[in-house]
Parts: structure tokens; C-alpha cells; sequence
């Protein structure tokens, strides 16, 4: 309505009609948009889905960010065998728990997360852009950025291993996990241990009696 009126009328009076109902409309957006966050209106609570919309606007925005971010990234050998096998022992520490493996079918802290993290055990991701978001996480999503605590060598481990994982059978799965924590002198628990130590945010699950142990939290 406001453009018709904008487009009858001669330049000077056509600036004068515009301007006030952009002006008005433009205040009652962002005096509802404050009212709403300030009133608590909007459900935080990561069991609350998103609209259909966000969801969209949220993937694609992801989706570009990391394409346009991972494609002048160079890839090492992914073939190379060693390399999944130090991957293996990594993915089993580090990411399983949210992105599961061969004949894991859930856990509960993929339960309960929003966005639910992929099963990395069944979908193929692109290497490079797998590498990127290993390195740098996703905000907002639960997805850790790993490039604070491991070094390129072994993200691309990580990465490697990804490769093969979705055509695993659960018996290889644990048998390649199972060779990789044996062929490291120290377990990966260890290892993490004082990767977090050299960069100064080591904590007191670092104790002998955890390092046994080698677990996560369960
Ligand atoms: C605390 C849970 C959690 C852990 C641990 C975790 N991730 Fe994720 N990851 C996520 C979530 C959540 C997403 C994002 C899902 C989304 O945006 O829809 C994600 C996304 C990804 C993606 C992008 C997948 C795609 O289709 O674009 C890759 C690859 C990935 N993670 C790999 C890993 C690897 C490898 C590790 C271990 C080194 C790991 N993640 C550890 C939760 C986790």
C-alpha cells in the first residue's frame, strides 16, 4: 500500500511518504523483536524443535559456510592404511559417543543433543569439509572444535578413518579400534591427557586411577 502511494506521488513527497512508514515499521520491529527476548518468550531449551523455516535458513547457512571455507583445503593420502588405523583409536575416544559406530545404534548423550549429530557410521562425508568442521566445530550445535587440541597430523587421522568407517562391519569396527589402542604405547586417554596438560587446561580426570582405566565417563 505504502508503495503505491510512494510511486503517485512527485520525488520530494515520495522521499516524505516513505520514509515515515519505513521508519515506524522498522520501530515496531525492533520493539517487539526487544520485548520478545526480554520477556523470555523464546523456548531455549534444546528439546524445543525449531520451525520448519529456521531449520532450513540454519542448514543452509551451515552448509555454505563450510563449503566456501573447505574447498582450497589440500588433502593428504586418505588410502594410507596407517593413518586410518591412528584415526581409529581417536574416533573411538572422541567422537563415538555423539556420532556412534557399527552396531551402536544410540547413546545417551546423542539422545538427548539438538541438532542431533549424524551417524558417522552410515553417512559419507565429503573429506575436506569433514577436515574443516573437525578442526573448527559449529557453533551452537554441541560439535567441538578439535584444532584446539590436536594438530593437523591427526585430524587427518580422524578423517581417514571417517572414510572407511561407514562400510564397517561392528566385529572389524572393534578389531581395527581394539589394534590401533594396542599399537600406541601410551591409550588414548593418556594421550589426551597431556595434549590438555601442555596447553595448560589440564584437569583432575588426568589421575593415575582414570588413566588406568583409559574410559570416558561411563
Ligand atoms: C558432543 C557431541 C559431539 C562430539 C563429541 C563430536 N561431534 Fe561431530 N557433530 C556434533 C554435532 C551436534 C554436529 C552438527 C550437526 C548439525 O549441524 O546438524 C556435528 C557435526 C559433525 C560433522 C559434520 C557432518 C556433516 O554431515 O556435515 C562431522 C564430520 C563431525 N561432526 C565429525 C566429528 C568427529 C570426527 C568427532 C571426533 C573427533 C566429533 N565429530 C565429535 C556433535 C559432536
Amino acid at each position: 500500500m505504502w508503495r503505491i502511494t510512494c510511486k503517485t506521488h512527485s520525488a520530494e513527497i515520495d522521499l516524505k511518504h516513505c520514509l515515515i512508514p519505513i521508519t515506524v515499521f522498522a520501530g515496531i520491529i525492533a520493539v517487539s523483536s526487544a520485548a520478545y527476548i526480554y520477556y523470555g518468550l523464546y523456548d531455549i531449551g534444546a528439546d524445543a524443535p525449531h520451525w520448519f523455516v529456521t531449520t532450513q535458513l540454519i542448514e543452509t547457512l551451515r552448509e555454505r559456510s563450510i563449503e566456501v571455507r573447505a574447498r582450497d583445503i589440500e588433502t593428504p593420502n586418505l588410502k594410507d592404511l596407517q593413518l586410518a588405523l591412528k584415526g581409529a583409536a581417536h574416533y573411538d575416544a572422541m567422537c563415538m559417543g555423539c556420532h556412534l559406530a557399527p552396531g551402536v545404534r544410540n547413546t545417551e548423550i546423542r539422545l538427548g543433543l539438538y541438532p542431533k549429530p549424524p551417524d558417522l557410521s552410515k553417512a559419507h562425508v565429503d573429506p575436506k569439509a569433514a577436515f574443516w568442521v573437525v578442526k573448527h566445530g559449529i557453533k551452537m550445535t554441541g560439535m567441538p572444535a578439535w584444532g584446539k587440541s590436536h594438530d593437523d597430523n591427526a585430524l587427518w587421522s580422524i578423517v581417514a578413518f571417517l572414510n572407511r568407517l561407514p562400510e564397517m562391519t561392528p566385529q572389524e569396527y572393534k578389531a581395527i579400534v581394539a589394534k590401533a589402542q594396542a599399537g600406541n604405547e601410551t591409550t588414548p586417554m593418556e594421550a589426551h591427557g597431556e595434549a590438555q596438560d601442555a596447553h595448560g587446561h589440564g584437569h583432575s580426570h588426568a589421575s593415575p586411577k582414570h588413566q588406568e582405566n583409559g574410559t570416558h565417563s561411563h
